[in-house]
């Protein structure tokens, strides 16, 4: 393309080379934002009429050609070129092809520096709305699970290893919380990207006539940016949203590695639906959970566009410089990598089962009530610290006999601590341990049950 059809080829004197073309266009993954950018665009006109300066009749046109390129975009019928670099040229070339003088008057005051944070902020927005509702579907359905299997008892892990008995709907509570932590953090991120950046122009503001609170009402935005250079420059909150996504893909990666171990044969603890699993192509009984190792292994991806646009604005100088540039893809591959993680976890957890027998066998070894006897102790007045040691040997002496503390006589525990009596054995056991663990959000029935209605309360379903 010659630079005399370039919307800034005035000051060239010769082309563009076709490699510096292929190297500095961005139009086959910034096209994602046609959508945002005309409706910037839109509200930029507006303003222009308003100000007067464009008239209501050039303002009409721009809107009805914007519109046009918005279905032709749509429906597949728009040809973008990679030789007009970015989705805003594109759209301002083939407006001002469209409509003629009007066309090249909706550039007025703006710059691409500031359109361009302008439409990843609308595209945020959306997203940041989005994710939280996929965000609500991974909630409901482990309340679902917790509610459906309440009063089921597992076996609690630390360091992998036993530790204490806990309610299975204490553990599926126990996500609804972090993902609810990861709503709040996208709103809270949203307050930062919803700020108006149009009107910063270049990086400087502007010597015409403009309004940007009529801009920012009309594309419903509750304050607009403070500083015009701060403004071109920043991509803090991108940097944020990315960041508060990659929480989110690492709760998905926890929550992937404990289904990819309780659906082995080992732990025995759940069933993935046929329909969520797949098979192998050599060994004709492999039923793997490839689902959770992919939403597992791409939180590799997520974490390195997290670290691509840290590494992106470290020593840039202010303002815009074209780096910047570089924030979309990891912006647009994080959004679909976490969505879609979101979704398919939503579905998978519908449809698993959990195989509560195995659960609860999987509790009566490996001395998980042990914390209940020392706790026993101190009831009846032994300092804590000896309350453990006589515990550590009470198991020791378990071991060495080939017996759970379940096992053992009044007699046998009798000679760990004259203290114990017969009062002893219903605290050994895992129902009394869980029954007993009523603080506040421990994994008692009574907790639980109080949880699980607060957390239906909060998602509107009962
Ligand atoms: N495609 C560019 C980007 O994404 C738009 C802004 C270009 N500004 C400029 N001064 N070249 O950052």
């Amino acid at each position: 393309m010659t630079n005399e059809s370039k919307l800034w080829g005035g000051r060239f004197t010769e082309g563009t080379a076709a490699s510096v073309e292929q190297f500095t266009a961005s139009i086959h993954y910034d096209c994602r934002l046609y959508r945002h950018d005309i409706a910037g665009s839109k509200a930029h006109a507006r303003m222009l009429a308003e100000q007067g300066l464009i008239t209501q009749d050039e303002c009409s046109q721009i809107l009805a050609g914007l519109s046009e390129i918005e279905t032709e975009i749509s429906e597949g019928r728009f040809e973008f070129r990679q030789e007009l670099e970015d989705i805003h040229m594109n759209i301002e070339k083939v407006l001002v092809d469209k409509i003629g003088p009007a066309g090249a008057k909706l550039h007025t005051a703006r710059s691409r520096n500031d359109q361009v944070s302008l439409d990843i902020r609308l595209y945020l927005r959306e997203e940041t709305q989005r994710l939280t509702s996929l965000l609500i579907d991974v909630q409901k359905a482990f309340v679902g699970l917790a509610r459906k299997y309440l009063g089921a008892i597992m076996p609690g892990y630390t360091h992998l290893q036993r530790a204490q008995p806990l309610l299975l709907s204490h553990h599926m509570l126990a996500y609804y919380e972090m993902f609810g932590r990861d709503r709040e953090r996208l709103q809270d991120c949203l307050k930062r990207i919803n700020i108006l950046p149009l009107g910063s122009a270049a990086l400087a503001g502007t010597g015409l006539p403009i309004d940007r609170e009529y801009v920012a009402r009309e594309l419903d935005f509750p304050a607009i940016t403070a500083n015009s250079m701060d403004t071109v420059g920043d991509r803090d909150f991108a940097i944020e949203f990315v960041s508060c996504c990659t929480l989110i893909q690492l709760h998905l990666s926890r929550l992937s590695e404990e289904l990819v171990l309780w659906s082995s044969e080992e732990f025995g603890f759940a069933d993935l639906a046929d329909s969520f699993c797949t098979g192998s192509s050599i060994m004709p009984q492999k039923k793997n959970p490839d689902i959770p190792e992919l939403i597992r292994g791409k939180s590799g991806r997520v974490v390195g566009n997290l670290m691509a646009l840290i590494t992106l604005i470290k020593g840039l100088p202010l303002t815009y410089n074209r780096d910047l540039q570089e924030d979309k893809e990891p912006v647009f591959d994080t959004v679909d990598t976490v969505s879609q993680g979101l979704a398919i976890t939503a579905e998978l957890l519908a449809n698993m089962e959990f195989r509560v027998e195995r659960l609860e066998n999987a509790t009566q070894a490996g001395f998980m009530t042990a914390t209940d006897l020392a706790d026993y102790l101190v009831l009846k007045n032994i300092p804590f610290r000896q309350a453990h040691s006589i515990v550590g040997k009470t198991v020791a002496y378990c071991v060495e006999q080939g017996k759970e503390l379940t096992d053992l006589s009044l007699d046998e525990l009798q000679k760990f601590s004259d203290l114990i009596g017969e009062d002893v054995f219903p605290v050994l056991t895992v129902k009394g341990s869980v029954d007993s663990r009523q603080s506040a959000g421990g994994t008692s029935p009574v907790r639980v049950a109080e949880a699980l209605a607060k957390a239906e309360r909060d998602l509107g379903i009962v």
